[in-house]
């Protein structure tokens, strides 16, 4: 079955299709808009909406997501990829978390990812997961993206990027949101429940 995926970042890709094996993962870059919601559900239907537009009756769906530390009251949040100012650079977003954390004991944290769905007869729905786990005190690993060699999950004493893909997608934020999504598609159709969350 075809899904297309509002995204231009590849390794949102690789993963979804990782996560996703029995689809045909069909990238689609929403280009143009404005993710300016406040949270990560309300990011990820605008961007779904912008594509689905363009596939009645297809499915659709988006991945907004993010990092979110107690000690900062959540931040980066919503502005996870942008942290460190426009363009988008990761280095930089890493360097100012750990600036950012320096000399805070307390570096409990989590990723979210929102996704939101279209099904082929146009309800929408969004489904989240989350993982929980700390902020290591330096950067370690080489695979994932963005913030992953920073963060470390619960029960295991290696970063995301210290981990093999199958490893982080079995505990990961997205791997969570998108089992639920797994179901959804499975039982045929969105439940429909997104518009209230997205206009409140
Ligand atoms: P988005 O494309 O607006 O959803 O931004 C997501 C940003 O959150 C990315 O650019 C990363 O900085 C961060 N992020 C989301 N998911 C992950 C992940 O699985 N690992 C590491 N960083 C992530």
């Amino acid at each position: 079955m075809k899904i297309f995926v509002a995204t231009h970042n590849a390794h949102k890709l690789r993963e979804i299709a990782q996560i996703l094996p029995a689809f045909e993962v069909v990238p689609d870059d929403p280009a143009g808009v404005v993710e300016d919601a406040d949270t990560f559900s309300g990011n990820a239907l605008v961007k779904v909406r912008a594509i689905a537009a363009r596939h009645a009756g297809a499915w659709c769906m988006a991945d907004d997501s993010g990092l979110e530390v107690a000690a900062l009251g959540g931040a980066p949040g919503v502005r996870s990829a942008r942290y460190a100012g426009e363009p988008s650079d990761t280095s930089a977003n890493n360097a100012l978390l750990l600036k950012n954390l320096q000399g805070v004991e307390d570096r409990r944290a989590n990723f979210t990812c929102a996704v939101a769905l279209v099904s082929p007869d146009g309800a929408e729905s969004v489904v989240e997961g989350r993982c929980f786990g700390a902020i290591a005190l330096a950067p370690s690993g080489a695979e994932g993206f963005g913030y992953d060699p920073l963060f470390v999950p619960d029960g295991r004493d290696r970063s995301f990027a210290e981990l093999a893909a199958e490893e982080k997608n079995a505990i990961s934020h997205r791997g969570r949101a998108l089992a639920k999504v797994r179901a959804l598609i499975e039982s045929g159709r969105c439940r429909g429940l997104a518009r209230p969350a997205a206009d409140g």
